[in-house]
């Protein structure tokens, strides 16, 4: 039976790798974006190409009260695009990256990352509770940052490790039903993530690559497939885990 997955912030970076490699492994995929639809509706026809199906649909995870009317707008697709009343993994992926030092974060910089990293993911997930399948998945995206401290990043890795809290009390509260969650953790990946930093700035990229076992920086193709793995039943056993992805980043 098909499965399908919804794919928060599909539409580039680590979120839309993930959603090829979903596709590449047999899963079909409703993918959200923010704002960038020509750039979700490419992602779409990629998979298409490639024998899914797949929909995009508009989503701001800092908009929570905007999930009622999206769990309602997904319904109506997985209806009439699957003849389906629920999906099966829901992989919480979108996000911004925002450096401010301690002493220079805006309380509205630290509202915008609660919103987005934080309170988005957790209520969108409580919204969606619903419509995904027993025995279905959950994995949500951490960061290497909540593991190590780089100036800049305490706002943004603080939210990050509070998904990973709350991460093992989904694995608890769902686990009756046969839902396991997990959360990827990258390290710096190549994407148009914080400005396209990590893949831009030559100086960044090479003192990252110093601090990397692997002696490099990380690329999408480096998380999407551990992303889609995480919903196979091969892994069916891997529950309430934070899987870091880094390369081994300053060990
Ligand atoms: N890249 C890294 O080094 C790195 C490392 C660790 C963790 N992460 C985490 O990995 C996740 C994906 O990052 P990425 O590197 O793929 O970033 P990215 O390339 O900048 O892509 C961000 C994605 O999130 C979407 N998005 C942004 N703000 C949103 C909002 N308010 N509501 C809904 N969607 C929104 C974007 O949609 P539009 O295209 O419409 O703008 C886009 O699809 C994030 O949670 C990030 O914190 C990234």
């Amino acid at each position: 039976m098909t499965k399908i997955a919804i794919v928060t912030g599909g539409s580039r970076g680590l979120g839309r790798n993930a959603a090829e490699n979903l596709a590449a492994r047999g899963i079909d995929v409703v993918l959200t974006y923010k704002s960038n639809q020509d750039e979700a509706e490419k992602v779409v026809k990629s998979i298409v190409a490639k024998g899914r199906k797949a929909k995009a649909m508009a989503l701001d995870v800092s908009k929570s009260k905007s999930f009622s009317g999206f769990a309602e707008d997904l319904q109506k697709v997985l209806k009439d695009h699957w003849g389906k009343d629920r999906f099966d993994f829901l992989i919480n992926n979108a996000g911004i990256g925002t450096w401010a030092l301690l002493k220079d974060t805006s309380e509205e910089q630290f509202d915008e990352l609660v919103n987005i990293h934080f309170k988005g993911p957790y209520f969108l997930t409580q919204k969606l509770l619903p419509l995904i399948n027993d025995n279905g998945g959950i994995v949500n995206v951490s960061t290497g940052l909540a593991r190590f401290a780089l100036p800049g990043y305490s706002a943004y890795a603080s939210m990050k490790g509070a998904m990973e809290v709350l991460t093992r009390y989904m694995a608890k509260e769902l686990g009756p039903r046969g839902i396991r969650v997990n959360i990827v953790a990258p390290g710096a990946i190549e994407t148009d993530f914080s400005g396209g930093a990590v893949r831009d700035n030559a100086e960044m990229n090479k003192h990252i690559a110093s601090q990397t076992a692997l002696g490099r920086t990380g690329l999408p193709d480096d998380i999407g497939p551990l992303i889609a793995i995480m919903c196979l039943d091969e892994t069916r056993w891997v529950n309430a885990q934070r899987i870091e992805a880094s390369g081994g980043m300053f060990l």
